[in-house]
């Protein structure tokens, strides 16, 4: 097949493009040119490269022709955050392409409720990017089953991998917070350390799609997580972090009103963002569909970003 990925340069397209490549697609890549794929790959060179800045081309109303004239057999779009660039793009699509894979996000869901949650909870985003994903999932889904448009639409959780700092187990992305549990420092915890993160390692999420261009039958007209098989605390990160660092986890917990003070507004924020979802998906539905397999429980998914961190310089070991 010929398959157009959308923003194809970045975590997921890192693994996705050489996955799609050895599978025997012929792939075109589109993005600006300005990232570089997080890793090297002979597949590269093989690949069709075309720039264009979607947001330019959207707002001069070309976007969509734009790819149509890229003649997709498939299309897998990573950067589409509203529901008019969705809209745009569909309708310049329709009626040729097999299939549309969309990049949406867990945070589809607002606050956990019943876990591990499942797509087929009700959705209650909150914050202008989940309520957007969620428009866009509606959206979408309500097109393919009507029979107008082959679309699938894919749930990451948070996106981990070697080349960039993973959500770290005080919820923000400080990498800090790595160094100081492996300097056997205290880290202190919002609340009781029992809310929850879902990491992703990017060759799983690239899996996923992979598979649902296989699983076309499957997958139009269905939204999946993709997430690690099981979503961890903060407090069970943190201890499982600072034992793998061979350090005694000590971990303590302040209510969040006066944790928030303890970190920047910028880590606060990101933190909340977090904790407010604690998200702890099921990817029942992707295994029994897709047959999505995740190669990384969401430790060795940190684990191997670490690595990267401490090779990097941003997460430095104790002198011993
Ligand atoms: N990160 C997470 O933890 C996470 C979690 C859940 C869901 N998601 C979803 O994952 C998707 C992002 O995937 P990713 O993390 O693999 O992407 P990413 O690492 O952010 O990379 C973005 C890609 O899009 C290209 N790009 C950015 N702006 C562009 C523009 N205006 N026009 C054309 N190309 C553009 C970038 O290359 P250039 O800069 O060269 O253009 C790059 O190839 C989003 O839909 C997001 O909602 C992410």
């Amino acid at each position: 097949m010929r398959v157009v990925m959308i923003g194809a340069s970045g975590h997921v397209g890192t693994y996705l493009v050489p996955r799609l490549v050895a599978a025997g697609h012929e792939v075109v890549a589109v993005s600006r040119g300005r990232h570089a794929p997080y890793q090297a790959h002979s597949a590269w060179a093989k690949v069709e490269q075309r720039t264009i800045d979607r947001a330019a081309a959207e707002a001069a109303g070309t976007f969509g022709a734009q790819v149509r004239d890229l003649r997709p057999d498939a299309v897998i779009d990573m950067i589409c955050f509203t529901l008019e660039s969705a809209r745009h793009l569909v309708e310049a699509l329709r009626g040729t392409v097999q299939h549309f894979l969309h990049c949406g996000t867990i945070w589809v869901h607002g606050p956990s409720a019943v876990v591990p949650t499942t797509e087929a909870q009700p959705r209650a985003p909150f914050g202008d990017y989940g309520i957007q994903k969620a428009a866009i999932e509606t959206y979408l889904l309500d097109a393919a089953r009507r029979g107008q448009f082959p679309a699938t639409v894919l749930h990451p959780g948070h996106i981990v991998g070697p080349g960039w700092a993973p959500l770290n187990p005080a919820g923000h992305f400080n990498p800090a917070v790595f160094t100081q549990l492996a300097a056997g420092a205290e880290l202190v915890l919002p609340n009781l350390g029992l809310e929850t993160v879902h990491h992703v390692h990017a060759d799983d999420v690239a899996q996923a799609f992979e598979r649902a261009l296989d699983h076309w039958g499957a997958a139009v007209g269905e939204s999946f997580h993709v997430v690690s098989p099981a979503a961890l605390t903060l407090r069970g990160y943190a201890e499982a972090m600072a034992a793998w660092f061979a350090q005694p986890a000590q971990v303590s917990f302040l209510p969040w009103p006066a944790w928030r003070t303890t970190v920047t507004e910028a880590e606060a924020n990101a933190t909340w963002d977090h904790i407010a979802h604690s998200p702890n998906c099921s990817i029942a539905k992707a295994e029994r569909l897709l047959q999505y397999r995740p190669r990384y429980s969401s430790l060795q998914a940190v684990y191997e970003a670490v690595q990267w961190l401490i090779a990097d310089g941003q997460v430095r070991l104790p002198q011993r």
